[in-house]
């Protein structure tokens, strides 16, 4: 009786939440390191911890800077770089070496939280598709094999342009081409109450709606509530193109039956330079997109679809990369400059830090 009374409650109480990030959202920042004067591992933490930034993602998993880390507080997101990919999805022996050089040596000292197993892969290396899955369990094994898989997440960071038919969001699904690739994905992060990891830039879905899309949608000011957008499906109001896109990926993974899956925004920003056909990255703007966008995810305020659900969030990024090639804005996605200098100010009251 008391079994089946528990069992009831249980029930209720978990189908209103069939999904759930637990706690609160948080802010942190990517470390890129295309930087011809790349700041030492010290000076690094330095300004992470003079910018009270506790959650930071790296694109490797570089030995210097996680051992600066050590003893910080600050969490950390490591990566396998893609270059390295092939080898750890043919290899479980690859892949253990991998979690143990890069991972077991340095916690719990230093605090790694999650793993991003290659970086926008179906987009940039649509060849080692076919083995991202392998990988990501070959990973996961030397986790577990090490007590480590519950207190590290893994995921592979995706780019939002593998979402079709984004608006409305409620029509939204992914390329089918990669549904082979995402099934299992979905699966594994389903099974570890791992996150979908998505990049999310409305500056690009901008640029490239060729004046569809308002600005002020883009970065977050507010519009006319006659200019909201509305998924005419879901009668959802949508006041910024950010919120939109995370709705369209809850959506589209939906459409795959997934539904409980949280998402981490593993990268969003906006460029304060650019060229001549790049009138829109300034830092004006780049400060009121980082500024809005740090105060919505702070809020927990979820997006339509999924109300006061956390959308944790990584900058991109912490410094501009001078030696990135492609446009001049490519180069100026950072808030600090290498030798530490803020770009600009970040409008955050009393937040109490650039
Ligand atoms: C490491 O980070 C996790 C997730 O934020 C947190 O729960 C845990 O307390 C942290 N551990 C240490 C030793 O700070
Ligand atoms: C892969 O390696 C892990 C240890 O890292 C081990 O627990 C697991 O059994 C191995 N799996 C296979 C298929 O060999
Ligand atoms: C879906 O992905 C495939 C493989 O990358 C690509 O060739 C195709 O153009 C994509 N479809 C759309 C509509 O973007
Ligand atoms: C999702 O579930 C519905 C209803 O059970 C089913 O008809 C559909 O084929 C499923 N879709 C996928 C992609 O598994
Ligand atoms: C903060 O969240 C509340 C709902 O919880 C919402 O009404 C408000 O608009 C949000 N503010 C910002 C700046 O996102």
């Amino acid at each position: 009786m008391f079994i089946t009374f528990m069992a009831v409650l249980l029930l209720f109480f978990m189908l209103p939440l069939s999904i759930s990030a637990s706690g609160d959202a948080f802010i942190g920042v990517n470390i890129g390191s295309d930087i011809s004067d790349m700041p030492g591992s010290t000076e690094i933490v330095s300004l992470l911890k003079a910018q009270s930034i506790q959650h930071v993602r790296l694109y490797d998993a570089d030995r210097a800077l996680l051992l600066a880390l050590a003893n910080t507080g600050i969490r950390v997101t490591v990566s396998v770089p893609n270059d390295q990919l092939l080898g750890i999805g043919q290899s479980n022996a690859t892949a253990a070496n991998w979690v143990t050089r890069n991972v077991i040596a340095h916690v719990p000292a230093t605090n790694i939280t999650a793993i991003c197993v290659g970086s926008e892969v179906l987009t940039t290396l649509p060849n080692a598709a076919p083995i991202i899955v392998s990988a990501i369990n070959f990973i996961h094994s030397a986790l577990v094999a090490a007590n480590l898989d519950q207190q590290i997440k893994i995921s592979s960071p995706h780019s939002s342009s593998i979402i079709l038919d984004s608006f409305p969001p409620s029509q939204a699904f992914f390329n089918r081409t990669w549904n082979p690739v995402m099934v299992p994905m979905l699966k594994f992060l389903q099974s570890t109450g791992s996150y979908l990891m998505l990049n999310v830039y409305p500056y690009y879905d901008y640029q490239q709606s060729n004046g569809v899309i308002p600005l002020d949608y883009a970065l977050f000011r507010p519009l006319p509530p006659n200019k909201e957008a509305v998924d005419s499906n879901t009668l959802l109001h949508y006041t910024n193109v950010f919120d939109a896109v995370v709705d369209a990926a809850y959506f589209a993974m939906s459409d795959l039956n997934f539904t409980n899956i949280p998402i981490m925004v593993t990268e969003s920003g906006w460029p304060s330079k650019g060229d001549s056909s790049e009138s829109d990255a300034t830092v004006d703007n780049a400060n009121t997109y980082n500024s809005n966008l740090i105060r919505h995810v702070l809020n927990n305020t979820g997006t339509p679809k999924h109300p006061g659900i956390a959308v944790s969030t990584y900058i991109y990024e912490l410094y501009n990369e001078d030696l990135r090639s492609g446009p001049v804005s490519e180069k100026n996605w950072g808030l600090f400059y290498a030798n530490g200098e803020p770009v600009y100010t970040l409008h955050l009251t009393g937040a109490g830090s650039t």
